[in-house]
């Protein structure tokens, strides 16, 4: 990984931990805020912030919006962890290092947070300010709303779900891979692209860059579950065999996971060459980043 991008990296991380702080107020009532910083702040690897932001870059994008936008995907991811993790769906008890919002707060806290950040996720995307662009804003917020609900985030995860047990062949997979992880990932691409000007084609290309990275990334981290222990990962390790779901390396073996996750990632960098814009290091980095990372 470039020294380059490895500081440009901790650069963003800490704006966004920084912006984070400050938008997710603690004064709400009855530990309800408390809940939602813990379950926020000062942990997590950002990556969908830094695709907002690297995206916008590449596109000469609004530096408000898109840190904006930065964050209101970060609140949806962390809300969706919340929710992963409590007992009627993953039952984890480890997340980001720390006890998880359910076994911290209790499982109707937990429950009130993630819903809590959903909303002001959406608040977000749209400044009570003067000069706010109407347009951009609510295409951002429903960008956001797709990539999120029953076409995306929590229709995956009702797939997930449901096929506890099954064995699902490789096409189906995908699809619930894609909805359930890569339709936000996707998403954090296209929003960061939406904060600045961009042709249909190069988009487009946009779009086949955030569908193979986020398609990738759920492989990833289908073999990390199985290769790596809970202390580098921050979260339980190997709980998808403990729980009988199906995954890429129960489908195709690690050695068979690990190609896969290597082609979708060549695919991605092979459509960002293919928008021919000058600014996209951040996202090839990115991109390097998924397939390197420990955690
Ligand atoms: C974990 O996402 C959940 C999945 C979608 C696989 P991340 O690996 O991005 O989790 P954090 O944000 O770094 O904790
Ligand atoms: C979760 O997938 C995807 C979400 C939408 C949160 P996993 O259940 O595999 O995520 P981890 O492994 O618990 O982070
Ligand atoms: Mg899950
Ligand atoms: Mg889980
Ligand atoms: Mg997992």
């Amino acid at each position: 990984m470039s020294a380059v991008f490895s500081s440009w990296r901790t650069e963003q991380q800490n704006r966004v931990e920084r912006a984070l702080g400050e938008w997710v107020s603690a004064d709400a009532p009855a530990r309800l805020g408390e809940a939602m910083r813990y379950a926020v702040l000062d942990g997590g690897k950002r990556l969908r912030p830094l695709l907002v932001l690297a995206a916008a870059e590449a596109v000469s994008g609004d530096a408000d919006m898109s840190l904006r936008a930065a964050c209101a995907v970060e609140l949806i991811h962390a809300y969706s962890l919340v929710h992963d993790d409590m007992p009627c769906m993953d039952n984890d008890v480890l997340r980001r290092g720390k006890p998880t919002v359910h076994v911290q707060f209790g499982e109707a806290q937990a429950l009130l947070a993630g819903d809590a950040l959903q909303a002001l996720a959406f608040e977000l995307l749209v400044p009570d300010e003067p000069g706010t662009d109407a347009l951009l804003a609510s295409r951002l917020c429903r960008l956001l709303a797709r990539a999120a609900g029953a076409a995306g985030m929590a229709g995956g995860q009702a797939i997930d779900l449901a096929s506890v047990g099954s064995r699902l062949d490789q096409p189906s997979l995908e699809t619930m891979h894609r909805f359930k992880t890569g339709a936000l990932l996707q998403a954090s691409v296209v929003m960061g692209a939406a904060t600045g000007q961009t042709s249909p084609a190069v988009m487009q290309h946009l779009v086949a860059y955030g569908d193979a990275l986020g398609l990738a990334f759920q492989v990833v981290d289908d073999i990390l579950d199985v290769t790596t222990d809970s202390a580098t990962l921050g979260k339980t390790a190997g709980k998808d065999a403990a729980s009988d779901k199906p995954t890429f390396v129960s489908l195709m073996g690690l050695t068979g996971a690990q190609a896969c996750a290597d082609q979708l990632l060549d695919r991605a960098h092979d459509a960002l060459r293919l928008t021919a814009l000058t600014h996209t290091d951040h996202l090839h980095g990115l991109a390097n980043w998924v397939g390197q990372r420990s955690s």
